[in-house]
């Protein structure tokens, strides 16, 4: 009897045990957010990556479509080969060199997962975690709050980092994201966001065609490994000035250094005004729909990708291929690999001290 007591209290601790690692483990169940705001522009966010399923907007007729890339499934987003479609890229928007960094004399080795560099933080991203989320009402409009606390050593970095991520779905057709983050260990953020945006609808062909204008005067050169040389260099003569609206095709493919290095546009511009500041950053039209696309943001970069890497091996939510160019993203961000170029604005982040950073997509029909 006394044996038998003994044997039931012992399960009953391992068992307590079991459900107590299980609750500290326990991720939220995945979600997916649907956002209408007063004019009848609806996104799908999920908490998955906080990613940004579907956008639908007005052409100049008032008929809606969707201006994302994005899947079907969330098996489909497991996927190894996910293109970062729509997430929230972090701790770090693009590259680190080699993975290292040195932050107050010591010396961090993140996840390399590309080639021998770091991108997007890493092998297990933000675009890749499970963030806790919860839909509000604001007076813009719809809201999706999304939070996620990245663990001291998380993919290399260190501290343990709390993030907050604001999608709000504004009346005046904005989606607006407000980042916020806090740090109890000195560290580095570049929190950015990575929708493929084809404002003719995703699955309806390349991105050639859009115009774009882009408020910089300087972009910032790479090398073979998209890695920046440090210098920072004037548009003006070059393939990279979009000071006056230009298709993206225009010169896209010609003989050019930069362009051959990137395949095409995959270069960070430096835009114009004060960083910390919420301004105009770039404009995007697509004449046929009559749809625009404004980024403004506090961002001292944005990175434009023109979608190189895609080859029409994906096939996207409406069951249509996404083939190279058939989207293009609007990164706002720092400049690639700060941690190791003293010259860049600065990506540390204090401990004690407050990242917050906003971009605005604001979308409107000419
Ligand atoms: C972009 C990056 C590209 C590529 C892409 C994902 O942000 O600039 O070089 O990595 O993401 O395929």
């Amino acid at each position: 009897m006394k044996r038998l007591q003994k044997h039931s209290y012992l399960v009953l601790v391992l068992l307590v045990l079991v459900s107590s690692a299980l609750i500290a483990h326990a991720q939220p169940p995945v979600a997916i957010y649907k956002l209408r705001n007063s004019r009848g522009v609806e996104t799908q966010i999920t908490n998955y990556g906080g990613i940004v399923v579907s956008l639908k907007v007005p052409d100049r007729n008032g008929k809606f479509a969707d201006v994302v890339l994005g899947f079907k499934t969330l098996q489909d987003y497991l996927k190894k080969n996910d293109p970062y479609l729509g997430a929230i890229i972090g701790r770090y928007g693009n590259r680190i060199a080699k993975g290292r960094f040195t932050l107050n004399g010591v010396e961090y080795k993140l996840a390399v997962n590309n080639g021998e560099n770091h991108l997007h933080g890493g092998i297990r991203g933000f675009d890749k975690v499970i963030w806790t989320g919860r839909q509000i009402r604001t007076k813009d409009g719809p809201a999706v709050v999304l939070t996620y606390l990245s663990k001291d050593g998380e993919e290399g970095y260190p501290g343990n980092l709390r993030v907050r991520v604001v999608y709000t779905l504004t009346n005046k057709n904005e989606l607006k994201i407000d980042y916020s983050a806090t740090t109890d260990k000195d560290t580095v953020l570049n929190l950015t966001h990575h929708s493929y945006f084809n404002l003719a609808g995703e699955g309806n062909g390349d991105i050639l065609n859009h115009e774009l204008k882009i408020n910089a005067d300087r972009f910032v050169p790479t090398d073979a490994g998209s890695i920046p040389t440090g210098e920072l260099r004037k548009v003006s003569g070059t393939p990279f000035d979009f000071l006056t609206s230009t298709a993206i095709g225009a010169r896209i493919n010609q003989d050019e250094e930069q362009l051959k290095l990137g395949n095409g546009y995959d270069h960070t511009f430096v835009i114009n005004g004060t960083a910390g500041r919420l301004r105009l950053a770039a404009t995007a039209r697509e004449t046929s729909s009559g749809r625009v696309m404004e980024v403004w943001t506090t961002e001292p970069g944005m990175q434009l990708y023109t979608g190189n890497f895609l080859d029409g091996s994906l096939t996207g939510k409406s069951g249509k291929p996404y083939p190279r160019r058939s989207g293009f993203c609007l990164e706002t961000q720092h400049y690639p690999d700060s941690p190791n170029q003293p010259s860049f604005p600065t990506t540390t982040l204090k401990k004690g001290a407050t990242y917050r950073s906003t971009t605005i997509y604001r979308f409107a029909v000419q």
